[in-house]
């Protein structure tokens, strides 16, 4: 153990966070110096997910800042009640910008009782799909313990291989198996490396690298042996090492791939 951690301070990418929020307020006080730190630690880009009009835009006010950060513009399952055509017109809108390389994050969570009703919720996650699909850009899943339902609607709404990322991958392996025969992506944060993830690692080995990315959900879900506190892209070698033990491959390996993988699937030139 000591000697995989002393690995993973020496491993530094560059690697390719393809999802982060680091407009949250957890960043305010520190946001320039956090994200430059970053960059510092080997984060060749990021993108930053909106989960609502508002937030979204946050999301592009940054991308305009960095050169090396993009946007996403969407509506998340728990923002579902503000969906309205009206608001979907406004993230239409927001597509157009030409640093924001996807529409999410959206999707389903069924983990909350009190959260928004099943039907609004699929409601809103086909909106953002269409969307998504009216303008030729990937839409990044928001999927929790609603893997039957997310499946289906992105069946039915026949999304194209290469056109949807399962971010922050919680499923079976045997879903993973039917994401994989569509040509969907995975992405994994710091979720990888808890130790109830057996049913993560499992899933991942399944996956073939090329349809792997990695993603913090800062300043949630940060890794071993940072768990509890607040993420940043910086800690990304902890579950790139994770993965590429789960491979049975090099980091430096996982980094290139993934980075690769990114670039390709978000279309950044
Ligand atoms: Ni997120």
């Amino acid at each position: 153990m000591t000697d995989s951690i002393k690995t993973e301070k020496n491993s530094r990418g560059p690697f390719f966070d393809t999802h982060a929020h680091y407009n949250d307020s957890a960043f305010d006080d520190d946001r320039d110096e956090m994200i430059n730190a970053c960059r510092e630690a080997g984060m060749a880009g990021a993108v930053n997910c909106g989960t609502d009009v508002r937030t979204s835009l946050e999301c592009i006010a940054l991308a305009e800042k960095y050169d090396f950060l993009y946007a996403a513009a969407g509506i998340h399952p728990e923002e579902a009640l503000s969906y309205t055509p009206g608001e979907i017109d406004k993230i239409r809108e927001l597509l157009k910008h030409p640093k924001v390389v996807a529409v999410g994050e959206t999707g389903l969570d069924y983990y909350y009782e009190d959260g928004a009703p099943k039907e609004i919720q699929k409601e809103n996650f086909i909106a953002n799909i269409r969307l998504a699909k009216e303008t030729a850009k990937p839409v990044i899943v928001h999927d929790r313990e609603a893997h039957a339902d997310t499946l289906e609607i992105l069946k039915q709404e026949k999304v194209p291989a290469g056109g949807a990322v399962f971010h922050c991958y919680s499923g079976s392996a045997e879903t993973a198996r039917e994401i994989i025969s569509h040509g969907w992506f995975f992405s994994f944060g710091g979720a990888l490396t808890f130790k109830n993830a057996r049913r993560a690692l499992e899933a991942a080995a399944v996956i073939p690298m090329e349809l792997l990315m990695l993603e913090t959900d800062c300043p949630y879900m940060a890794p071993v042996p940072m768990r509890g506190k607040r993420n940043t892209s910086a800690n990304i070698p902890f579950v790139a090492e994770k993965l590429a033990e789960i491979k049975g491959l090099g980091v430096d390996r996982v980094f290139e791939a993934t980075t690769a993988n990114a670039l390709l699937f978000f279309k950044i030139k």
